[in-house]
């Protein structure tokens, strides 16, 4: 595509923050022959935040750096989703000579079914397209974020969403009030793709899971219906691979959360809890466990992909 890109020199870097995300319903239909299961899913996005910083290089190359606790975890080359989506912003719409430094500070579990990688990549179209002053609007983001990865537009968008086809048709939904959240995150990652295969050895799409009843819950902003209604049809999966996550779910029930379920794909394993309070004291007996290696408390639902203040003024 033809180039209006301008890149202000020695402008300060770009910074975005962007969350992770919880499917509080997950229905996947049968393995189809694009090699995705249809789904329909209800995404909230969740207060823990990974934040990307991009800054303008004088040649054409996309340099990503990782910092942050599990950043040995992310690969930096190009195979990062950040490194992909800047690659995929600049053929589409910028000119083939701008760069771009991208630093990501990873606070999203890694490898933890909150969509960690589809954030970064959310966050980097977001931030690029400023850096490079594009004239993306909000549906040439989504477009890109759905070539990235499934969950990449709903991290752009956030709030909370239904999301239908490979869970990247999105359509608003209204819930109201703050949802309480603790989230187990386990010390090794596990694949989406593994997890979904795993689905479909162990017999794959059962009865649709209807979102017809959590929506209705959100919109009246009863927590204990919401909470009956959470829903995972991957979690059996997940627990096969990993059945230590079972003792993770029900210890956190029992200390006090409303309901307890695998996030995406696993190993993450989030619970709805009534409140802050009640919230932190379950995550602290949590981090008590073997199978645990960290706790998170979190509200939600928050925003998608957000500007930094001071990041446009300092443009202008
Ligand atoms: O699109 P994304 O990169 O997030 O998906 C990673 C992998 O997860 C896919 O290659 C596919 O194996 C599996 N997947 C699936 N059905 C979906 C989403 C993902 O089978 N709806």
């Amino acid at each position: 595509m033809a180039s209006n890109a301008r890149v202000t020199p020695g402008a300060p870097p770009v910074m975005v923050r962007v969350a992770a995300k919880v499917n509080l319903a997950l229905g996947v239909g049968p393995l189809g022959e694009d090699g995705y299961h249809p789904l329909t899913t209800v995404f909230e996005a969740v207060g823990i935040y990974d934040q990307i910083s991009v800054s303008a290089r004088s040649d054409d190359e996309i340099h990503v750096s990782v910092e942050g606790p599990q950043a040995d975890l992310v690969p930096a080359d190009e195979t990062n989703l950040a490194h992909r989506a800047a690659r995929l912003m600049r053929e589409r719409w910028a000119g083939s000579d701008l760069g771009a430094d991208i630093q990501i500070l990873k606070s999203i579990p890694v490898a933890g079914g909150m969509a960690g990688g589809s954030a970064d990549a959310a966050g980097t179209l977001l931030a690029c397209s400023v850096l490079w002053d594009l004239d993306t609007g909000p549906d040439d983001l989504l477009q890109l974020g759905a070539d990235l990865g499934s969950d990449v537009p709903f991290a752009l968008t956030g709030g909370v969403a239904l999301g239908r086809g490979r869970g990247d048709h999105l359509v608003p939904v209204i819930s109201r009030g703050t949802h309480h959240w603790v989230f187990a995150t386990a010390a090794e990652g596990l694949s989406t793709p593994q997890v979904y295969r795993h689905f479909d050895e162990l017999g794959g799409a059962g009865g649709e899971l209807m979102s017809t009843a959590l929506i209705a819950a959100l919109t009246s902003g009863d927590i204990d219906a919401v909470a009956h209604r959470l829903g995972n049809d991957l979690q059996d999966a997940a627990l096969d691979l990993r059945p230590e996550l079972a003792e993770v779910l029900r210890a956190g029930e029992e200390a006090g959360a409303l309901a307890g379920l695998v996030s995406g794909s696993g190993p993450t394993v989030a619970f709805l809890v009534p409140d802050e309070a009640t919230g932190r004291t379950i995550a602290t007996g949590l981090a008590e466990l073997d199978q645990v290696e960290t706790t998170r408390v979190a509200r939600g639902p928050v925003p998608g992909a957000q500007l930094l203040p001071g990041t446009l003024q300092a443009r202008m």
